[in-house]
């Protein structure tokens, strides 16, 4: 998510990266997807078929913390912010099944080991968060980037990508209840989408290599993981990934869709439910094999506009769930209760109006 990064990491993030953190080009008018591009899409050599993926219907919410705090150059200076333990519960006892639990820059250097110290910090909390017996995505949120540049795309090799998913799925090789979020919201990619797609094969490959045969893994695209540009901007790429572990059904694409009035989830109010959106995505998972999609994150402020417009795009969802398995809401966790997006809970045990209006009658 744009913001969490924007807000709280202003100054250290902006000053190290290459290329704008904000991209509001998903939203501009006239870049609606059209269906010639997909049409042209390779026929997928093996079928998803209908939920491939054999997931659950799921719903919940992101965590947010770990994704707070990182160096300029690139190196990851330990949790700043750690997801609140009790929120697990909390969501869980609602209905919600799924958590996503963003970090970034668990590899103290680049392509080298994973710093146990803060892996044991983060599995804490992946942990307590299985504990109620939910999906938990596990979600690198690097934007396809390290110190401002693109993997694979002048900045770090695919090697060098694989290798710290190689660590993690290792970690987790026997806990069937992780997904893996191969990247958080890749965008601005200099050399394109074919060539993203390939540092997503490498992730794929090495988590496979790793053990870590059984549980789905999240794909995603460009324009920050948008569901609107997925179908004729990487989606084409995307569909020439393959699993090692045989089928396609286990590569669930990532997307994200905000519903403010230029798609950056930074705005209290909301325009739009997405339903447009996201029956062209649907459509486009059924031409290509009846694939599945994952939205991962989605939200708005607690306003009535919101209230209204993410309980329709929820329900959609929740009725569509063949093709779009599931959601995460941004955010909670670390994040203030008055944060725009915040679904953060009150100290007094009481959740936001939007949680409660727009988000608990589409959990599972
Ligand atoms: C997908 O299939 C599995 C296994 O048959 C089933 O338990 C699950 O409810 C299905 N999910 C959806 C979203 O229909
Ligand atoms: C990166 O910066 C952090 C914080 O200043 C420092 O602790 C670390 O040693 C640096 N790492 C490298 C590889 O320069
Ligand atoms: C809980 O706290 C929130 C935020 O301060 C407040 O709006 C709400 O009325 C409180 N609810 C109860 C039951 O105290």
């Amino acid at each position: 998510m744009k913001l969490a990064i924007a807000t709280l990491l202003a100054a250290i993030h902006l000053a190290s990266a290459q290329s704008p953190i904000y991209d509001y080009s998903q939203c501009l008018p006239g870049t609606a997807p059209s269906s010639s591009q997909s049409a042209s899409a390779p026929a997928p050599t093996a079928t998803g078929g209908s939920n491939g993926s054999g997931l659950p219907f799921l719903g919940g919410v992101n965590t947010a913390g770990y994704d707070f705090s990182v160096a300029t150059n690139g190196s990851f200076t330990g949790p700043s912010s750690i997801p609140p333990a009790s929120q697990y519960a909390h969501f869980a006892g609602q209905g919600a099944n799924l958590f996503r639990i963003p970090w970034q820059e668990m590899t103290p250097t680049l392509g080298g080991s994973i710093d146990q110290s803060f892996f044991s910090t983060y599995d804490t909390t992946v942990q307590a968060a299985l504990a109620t017996g939910a999906y938990v995505i596990v979600d690198l949120h690097n934007y396809a980037r390290w110190n401002g540049e693109v993997i694979g795309q002048g900045g770090p090799t695919n090697a060098q990508f694989a290798s710290i998913w190689s660590q993690l799925a290792a970690e987790y090789a026997s806990t069937e209840k992780i997904i893996f979020g191969v990247m958080n919201e890749p965008h601005d990619l200099p050399d394109g989408t074919a060539d993203w797609a390939q540092s997503v094969q490498a992730a794929v490959t090495a988590i496979r290599q790793a053990g870590a045969t059984s549980q789905i893994i999240l794909i995603p695209g460009s324009s920050y993981s948008s569901a609107q540009t997925l179908p004729t901007e990487a989606g084409p790429d995307l569909l020439k990934v393959t699993d090692p572990a045989g089928g396609v059904g286990k590569l669930v694409f990532d997307v994200h869709k905000y519903l403010d009035s230029d798609n950056s989830g930074t705005h209290a109010d909301c325009v739009t439910n997405n339903v447009q959106v996201l029956t062209t995505l649907v459509q486009w998972l059924q031409e290509n094999g009846n694939r599945q999609a994952l939205l991962s994150e989605t939200g708005g402020g607690n306003t009535a506009s919101c209230e209204t417009d993410l309980g329709q795009e929820l329900a959609y969802v929740k009725s569509n769930s063949d093709s779009i398995v599931g959601f995460s809401v941004w955010a909670a966790g670390a994040f203030a209760t008055n944060y725009v997006l915040s679904v953060t809970p009150f100290p007094n045990g009481t959740d936001q109006p939007l949680w409660v209006q727009a988000v608990q009658p589409n959990l599972p």
